[in-house]
């Protein structure tokens, strides 16, 4: 079964937030006034998300991955990633993190199936970690890392949101720990996203083509002769490295073309697009007894529902979107 949308995109990809609650505060992502959190009893429960997993597989979905807020901190979220890897016809499951409780998590993680994660990196220094995450908690992310490469986690996937005047002095380091470490490095364009404690005012943005000035003065980095590409981010590689550098440019370069995904927000709701207001109810449906069928015509409709693309212009960095929900509400 395949999910075709509306603009003949394939789409097989579902990124599922189970809570919106985060052990950090990042500058970008973070609520600037106090955190309005879901109620609990609003919150999809492991059963539920099991089933609308089955039900999104069955209608054409071939990936997932578990995201948050901080999907970790979630109580059991290693079972229930068990549970999800054992759905017949899902190909990969994989897990975005900040990397605080990974350390613990990335061996019964892997045990469980997850064979790989996307960390959040931003910087190398401590004092500058605690001013971006609003926690003192560095160490422990460079741990979480160092560990999910020993479980045999790969590709280890780091993120990083590149931020003027914040961390963009480091994205040269970051860029060089790809000639010891396998790792893809994806460099980040900040998006103006609602209501972060950062406003993402225009002064923080800084263009992807900058980005790859500063990673090319690290070595002969060819981004003509980009190796392959997937997803959003556009890949290349330092000369002898073993990592692989990205970027993903959601305003410097449209990739809704190739847009191959759908969200699930912790309290059951579909979305067709980070930067659209349109949710699908799935969590009422769902409590009301829909069959797998039924959901499966749920994910359909969304599928149906996505817009062409995002609006979003670099001059709109200036603006931070009113949009409904926090990143850290949708999780990325
Ligand atoms: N701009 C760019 N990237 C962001 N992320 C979160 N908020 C923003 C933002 N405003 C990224 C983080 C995280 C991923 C899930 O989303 O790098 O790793």
């Amino acid at each position: 079964m395949k999910l075709v949308d509306s603009h003949n995109r394939r789409i097989d990809y579902l990124r599922i937030s189970i809570t919106d609650h985060c052990n950090l505060n990042c500058l970008y992502c973070a609520p600037l006034r106090g955190r309005t959190r879901l109620a609990h009893e609003d919150i999809l429960t492991y059963e539920e998300i099991q089933k609308v997993v089955e039900a999104a597989v069955s209608s054409g979905i071939s990936k997932i991955r578990i995201t948050g807020g901080e999907p970790l901190v979630r109580k059991d979220m290693v079972d229930l990633c068990r549970e999800l890897s054992r759905v017949r016809g899902l190909q990969d499951i994989s897990v975005t993190t900040n990397g605080v409780m990974l350390s613990e998590l990335a061996g019964p993680l892997f045990e469980a199936g997850v064979k790989r994660v996307n960390v959040s990196l931003d910087t190398f220094q401590p004092e500058r970690f605690k001013k971006i995450a609003g926690h003192d908690l560095l160490p422990r992310v460079l741990a979480g890392i160092k560990k999910a490469e020993e479980v045999g986690m790969h590709p280890i996937k780091i993120n990083t949101v590149v931020m003027r005047g914040v961390n963009e002095d480091e994205v040269r380091d970051l860029a060089r720990l790809t000639l010891r470490k396998p790792y893809h490095v994806r460099f980040i364009e900040v998006m103006p996203t609602k209501g972060c404690a950062l406003g993402v005012p225009a002064s923080l943005f800084v263009a992807v083509d900058e980005i790859i000035k500063m990673v090319k003065r690290v070595g002969l980095l060819s981004i003509e002769k980009v190796a392959h590409s997937f997803g959003p981010a556009r890949l290349c590689s330092l000369p002898g490295a073993l990592g692989i550098v990205g970027f993903i440019a959601p305003l410097s370069w449209h990739f809704c073309d190739s847009c191959n995904r759908l969200r699930l927000t912790a309290d059951g709701q579909l979305r067709t697009c980070l930067f659209s207001e349109q949710e699908i109810d799935i969590r009422g449906p769902l409590r009301e007894g829909a069959s797998r069928e039924e959901l499966g015509d749920i994910f359909k409709m969304a599928v149906n529902l996505k817009p062409a693309g995002h609006q979003l212009k670099k001059s709109d960095v200036r603006i931070p979107k009113n949009l409904g929900r926090t990143m850290q509400a949708i999780g990325g």
